[in-house]
């Protein structure tokens, strides 16, 4: 297995996904990981990330010594190239130009790494991906350099005895062409490590895991419909079925006829043992007479957890909590502990349970990226059109009707949401766009049909592009499918007279309306 130490470059992840594509297990930890905890990892290679450091500035993050005294090979990116130079002798130059996109570079000598890669073009040059302004000037003792530009004539050094390696462009992002085969060159001819980051193979070792974890003790899980703890039950279905109750709690913010589905899905197509509350009359009675956004987050979120605990409480042999936790997760919240982000938006989701159930936590997917997540779901046997469904908010369609939230509302939009959604995945259009919906606008406007004037609701349609939901761009959907969904909703909806398209990039707007 390969340990990354991030020292913040924001590819970072992207380095572990790699690895992880070429079928080699990978974990990321901080740069200051202590030396025992390197030396229990027991890698068979080391990956030092970029960062957004400069060697030169005070208490710069530095690579623990031992991490070039365990006799594995080291590739050491961009920031890590910088630091593996200045570390074992050799000189960094302070960039006063920022070398940022697109670099041709050339390999030279006959490095392990570089060997034979190469993208067909005459001259023999690599495209790849540079971000830096810092960069190595003099060689420590033993490398070589093993690739070069005009602006940059150490891009890549090597010391081939000691197998250390250095490149100062990034191969884990795409715009480096051949940066996948540099990776695995790395990681499989290098490291010796051998493709064993498999599916089935992961699926045995993580039941093995759970059961041994468990024992025979109950496990409750609260089932949202969503992909991760949809998959986690799946998971855990196949590992321990019998000791499994999952909690679902239909809180009258569902999608139309997604408590059917979630039930038909888990307790009859797979056996789950599911708990189905159906607290929508409390929800929405609490949330009567409440416009406020964010109180009504809160509402939604202080409901489910007591809804949640109540029905815990009444299996008092559970003796686990599983949670539907992924690697992101983790990162982050072992990462972020300085930054302190403006609150934009409480969130909410099934993970955010106090601990007054003092049961233990299980989180059978905290080592997964989310498409690993989706992946598993379907090497389980899920319907690859839930695992790759879009996202969908914890607090529901709560935040998409805007304003006070009523079950007229709420089932008018669930109609007009489905059609959407449905002319989407007929068009095809569904998988190119990130995230789609409908939002109910409690706003009244006239209109015509047949000879009868109308006067009723408004919705928006709401379909994004985006990688991350951290920004974003409104899809450009073609008109004549804009025209169908507006057609279809208006006819098929009585009481929804008018249909609009948001136009709204994120930011400055958000994905969600509320
Ligand atoms: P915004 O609206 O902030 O949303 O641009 C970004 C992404 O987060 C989702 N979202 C939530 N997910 N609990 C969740 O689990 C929440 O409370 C919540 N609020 C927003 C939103 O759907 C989008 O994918």
């Amino acid at each position: 297995k390969i340990l990354i130490l991030d020292f913040g470059s924001q590819y970072t992840q992207l380095i572990a996904r790699r690895v992880r594509e070429a079928q080699v297990y990978s974990e990321l930890h901080p740069w200051d990981m202590s030396e025992q905890e390197i030396r229990d990892f027991k890698p068979s290679g080391i990956i030092l990330s970029g960062g957004p450091n400069s060697v030169y500035e005070d208490e710069t993050p530095k690579a623990p010594e031992v991490v070039f005294k365990l006799g594995v090979p080291v590739l050491g990116i961009c920031y890590g190239m910088q630091t593996m130079a200045m570390q074992l002798g050799g000189a960094v130059e302070i960039g006063h130009v920022r070398e940022f996109g697109y670099a041709e570079i050339y390999p030279s000598g006959d490095s392990a790494l570089l060997r034979g890669i190469d993208e067909g073009k005459e001259n023999g040059g690599l495209d790849v991906w540079m971000s830096h302004g810092d960069k190595v000037s003099a060689l420590p003792d033993g490398f070589e350099v093993i690739c070069r530009n005009d602006s940059t004539p150490i891009a890549g050094m090597a010391d081939e005895s000691r197998r250390f390696y250095a490149l100062q462009f990034h191969p884990e992002v795409t715009h480096t062409h051949q940066g996948k085969a540099m990776l695995s060159r790395f990681v499989h001819d290098i490291c010796g490590c051998g493709r064993e980051w498999t599916m089935p193979h992961y699926i045995d070792e993580a039941v093995a895991h759970i059961r041994e974890q468990v024992g025979d003790e109950e496990v409750i899980l609260g089932l949202s419909g969503g992909v991760d703890s949809s998959v986690a039950a799946a998971l855990l279905q196949r590992a321990i079925g019998a000791q499994l109750t999952c909690i679902f709690v239909d809180n009258g913010l569902l999608r139309l006829n997604e408590a059917e589905q979630v039930m038909e899905m888990f307790a009859n197509n797979l056996g789950v043992k599911v708990d189905h509350v159906d607290a929508s009359e409390k929800f929405l009675s609490e949330l009567a007479g409440v416009s406020d956004p964010e109180a009504k987050r809160k509402i939604i979120g202080r409901e489910f957890v007591h809804v949640f605990q109540k029905e815990a409480e009444s299996m008092p042999a559970a003796k686990w909590l599983a949670q539907g936790t992924i690697y992101p997760d983790v990162i982050e919240s072992a990462g972020s502990k300085t930054k302190k982000a403006h609150t934009i938006k409480s969130h909410h989701n099934v993970g955010g349970l106090p601990d007054t159930l003092h049961l233990k936590l299980l989180e059978p997917l905290r080592d997964l990226f989310k498409d690993e997540v989706r992946e598993l779901g379907v090497a389980l046997g899920l319907p690859r059109e839930m695992v790759y469904r879009h996202p969908f908010p914890g607090p529901g369609l709560g935040v998409r009707i805007l304003g006070e939230v009523k079950k007229e509302y709420a089932d008018l939009l669930r109609r007009a949401d489905a059609i959407f959604i449905e002319e989407l995945r007929a068009s095809g259009w569904y998988e190119k766009t990130s995230q789609a919906f409908v939002v109910f606008l409690p706003v009244k406007s006239v209109g015509v049909m047949g000879d009868g004037r109308t006067y009723e609701w408004v919705v928006a349609l709401r379909a994004v592009e985006t990688q991350d939901f951290m920004t974003a761009l409104w899809a450009e959907l073609p008109h004549s499918l804009l025209a169908k969904v507006s057609n279809r909703i208006i006819n098929e909806v009585r009481g929804i007279n008018r249909v609009v398209y948001d136009v709204s990039g994120k930011p400055p707007a958000t994905i969600e309306w509320e």
